[in-house]
């Protein structure tokens, strides 16, 4: 099923029949250069079934990113609750295989989901957090409109988190 579409994308529910094509970005390590190590296998299936779970208690979480053109698997997006020090918020993350990066896929996907965030969920607020190293993941947030709302230590490294606010004009 469908959850969110755009032009050139669409999400739709992470299953465990993924876990391959998942792995082309979370187990790869140039990929997952800024996390303590790639993933396992046994991780990225872990990673989809947290997944799974948060569909069921928040009727959101990270979901595939399919690209319309040959219906392909690129990566995953979404909205998860996040601990930023000690405030837990909804957040949106990105992992596009780099085969497809820096085709604004991951901008075009995470700004569908800010939109989901704020007129379906209703959020009246949504974060990005990343470690301050990786700027391709600042980029997108800054591309959905997010500024800096505070910079914090999470496992002995410096971390940004960034935020926008509902301001109205998404609502429908
Ligand atoms: C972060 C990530 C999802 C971005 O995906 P993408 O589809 O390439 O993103 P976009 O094409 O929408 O935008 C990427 C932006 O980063 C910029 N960028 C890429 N590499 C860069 C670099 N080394 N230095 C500076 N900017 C860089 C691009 O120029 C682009 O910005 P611009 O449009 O202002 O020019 C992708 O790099 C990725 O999957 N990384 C590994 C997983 C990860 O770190 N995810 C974030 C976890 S918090």
């Amino acid at each position: 099923m469908k959850i969110i579409e755009t032009k050139r994308l669409y999400l739709k529910e992470l299953v465990l029949e993924d876990a391959e094509e998942l792995s082309k970005v979370l187990s790869d390590p140039e990929s997952m250069q800024y996390y303590p190590e790639p993933f396992s296998k046994d991780k990225v299936k872990k990673w989809i079934k947290w997944n799974i779970e948060n569909y069921k208690r928040y009727n959101h979480g990270l979901w595939a990113v399919i690209l319309k053109d040959g219906d392909k698997f690129i990566g995953d997006c979404g909205i998860t609750m996040q601990i930023i020090e000690n405030e837990t918020v909804p957040e949106i993350g990105f992992h596009i295989i780099k085969n497809y990066w820096n085709k604004g896929y991951a901008t075009e996907a995470a700004i569908a989901c800010k939109d989901y965030a704020f007129r379906v969920l209703k959020y009246p607020k949504i974060f990005s957090y990343t470690t301050v190293k990786n700027i391709p993941s600042q980029k997108v947030a800054e591309k959905m409109g997010m500024q800096e709302y505070k910079i914090f230590e999470k496992n002995g490294e410096k971390q940004i988190a960034q935020v926008v606010f509902n301001t109205g004009f998404n609502k429908s």
